[in-house]
């Protein structure tokens, strides 16, 4: 963990004022481009699915479109264990269960395949930031329409000064970096 953290402290940027005036983006691109920080950051991650002495406990990885999908497919194949991708309204082919949810301004609808995840399933949720914890919110609700449960969230960093992580719940957050 400590070796992630180094990473990200590193190689996560800030970029004032983007996309808009008064907003400090974190730019992961660097931290993506440089092998071995990548690959720490990925173990990091998938260490919230494994139990104390390194057992898998969890049988799916969810990531969220769209930064969530670049970090979730890396831990699923490290757990050895499948992907499911939490899209944007709109993008998966066959049913699905659909949630909406509040924005800063207006609202964003995900979308879940019915049979993604099996009644039973554990589902470990993977995304890059916890913000105002919306989006982790709507995937977990997506899970439990499939009768499985989310069993933790792992992400890069949480914004300190949102109240991401109390939204959230009982949920196990496991996060690298807190800004
Ligand atoms: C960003 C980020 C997280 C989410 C966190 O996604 O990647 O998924 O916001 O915010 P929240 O905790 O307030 O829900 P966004 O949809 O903005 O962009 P992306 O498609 O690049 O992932
Ligand atoms: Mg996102």
């Amino acid at each position: 963990l400590a070796a992630a953290r180094a990473s990200l402290e590193r190689l996560v940027l800030d970029v004032h004022d983007f996309p808009e005036p008064g907003i400090v983006f974190k730019d992961i691109t660097p931290l993506l481009a440089d092998h071995d920080a990548f690959r720490t950051v990925i173990e990091a991650l998938a260490s919230a699915g494994r139990d104390a002495d390194g057992n898998v406990v969890v049988d799916k990885v969810a990531g969220m479109e769209a930064r969530g999908f670049i970090l979730a497919a890396p831990v699923a194949l490290a757990l050895g264990i499948g992907f499911v991708p939490v899209r944007k309204v709109g993008k998966l082919p066959r049913e699905t269960h659909a949630v909406s949810f509040a924005l800063e301004y207006g609202e964003a609808t995900l979308e879940l395949h019915r049979d993604a995840v099996a009644p039973g399933d554990r589902v470990l949720m993977v995304d890059d930031v916890l913000a105002t914890g919306g989006t982790v919110r709507a995937t977990r609700e997506l899970i439990e329409a499939c009768g499985a449960t989310a069993h933790a969230v792992a992400v890069l960093m949480e914004l300190g000064f949102l109240p991401g992580r109390e939204t959230i719940g009982d949920l196990s957050v496991t996060t690298l970096m807190t800004v």
